[in-house]
């Protein structure tokens, strides 16, 4: 079977061995039958060419239609692979922890401590447990840190310390003081610092003061109710004190509660970051 390359090659030869040009063309029978025979084949070999264009666009139309099978495949055995990894409905689980936190706050919390994986976390204000258990759960996935909890009164229940104990120090007491003795247990300075105990501007100030030296280079400080204007200046005076070494985020989360009986304002997450070349 001749291929319409090798029908166009010899009508190209035909033409050639009795060329045509407009003197020629309409001289005589031969050339004019010539002329006809050449359009004519020109004609015959589109058809066969177009029919192979034809056959050779469903061929790839099929590849390209297995390709995209393929792929769906490959993306199908993806999500297989991912379900098969434990993952926690996140958003009930986070509902259900006993935390003073809003909605949002315990999502951010989560995420910054699986996203940043810190070492050694210190909270201040433990309450029921339930900011740490969010730290803890957030450690879990990542299967990496741990939290030295302080609160003077802890009222933690026994099913979340069963929660909390494989990656938490609890030490019943006051910050500032109690950060030195946080430090020595941890062993460690602290690369991120949960900070939700005194809410007066003193209060804010003394803890931050206060854990500055067990920080680490490049730690986070995480401080809870930064809406309240107690604690924002409390912020606000610790930054300007330290213009060199604490960078302020900013508040992270925009929900607030209030204003409560005594006019106040509550809830929000504000981001520092300590740099230093201690
Ligand atoms: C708002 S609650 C903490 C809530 C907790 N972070 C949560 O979201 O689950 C405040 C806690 O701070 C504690 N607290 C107050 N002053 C403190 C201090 N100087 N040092 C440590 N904890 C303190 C209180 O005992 C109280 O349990």
């Amino acid at each position: 079977m001749t291929t319409s390359t090798e029908q166009f090659q010899h009508m190209l030869d035909n033409l050639a061995s009795h060329p045509i040009n407009s003197s020629t063309l309409f001289d005589g029978d031969t050339k004019l039958r010539l002329l006809r025979s050449a359009v004519l084949d020109l004609f015959a070999v589109s058809q066969v060419m177009l029919s192979q264009l034809e056959a050779l666009l469903r061929q790839m139309d099929v590849q390209s239609t297995q390709s995209a099978r393929l792929m769906e495949t490959r993306s199908e055995g993806a999500n297989q692979i991912s379900h098969n990894v434990p993952r926690i409905a996140l958003d009930e689980v986070l509902e259900n922890v006993p935390a003073l936190l809003q909605h949002a706050e315990r999502h951010m919390l989560f995420s910054m401590i699986l996203g940043l994986r810190p070492r050694w976390v210190v909270e201040v204000g433990t309450h029921q447990g339930g900011s740490a258990l969010i730290m803890v759960m957030a450690m879990n996935q990542v299967n990496f840190g741990n939290v030295v909890c302080i609160d003077p009164a802890p009222i933690i229940k026994p099913e979340t310390w069963e929660l909390l104990k494989s990656r938490t120090i609890l030490i019943e007491g006051f910050t500032p003081d109690a950060f030195a003795e946080a430090h020595q247990i941890a062993g460690n300075y602290f690369d991120f610092a949960f900070i939700d105990g005194d809410h007066t501007t003193t209060g804010v100030i003394c803890d931050i003061e206060g854990v500055l030296p067990y920080l680490q280079d490049g730690a986070y400080l995480l401080f809870h109710d930064a809406f309240n204007v107690e604690v924002q200046a409390g912020i606000d005076q610790s930054v300007a004190e330290h213009p060199n070494s604490l960078i302020d985020c900013g508040m992270i989360t925009r929900g607030k509660t209030g204003p409560d009986t005594q006019g106040a304002w509550w809830a929000g997450l504000r981001l520092l970051r300590y740099a230093t070349d201690k």
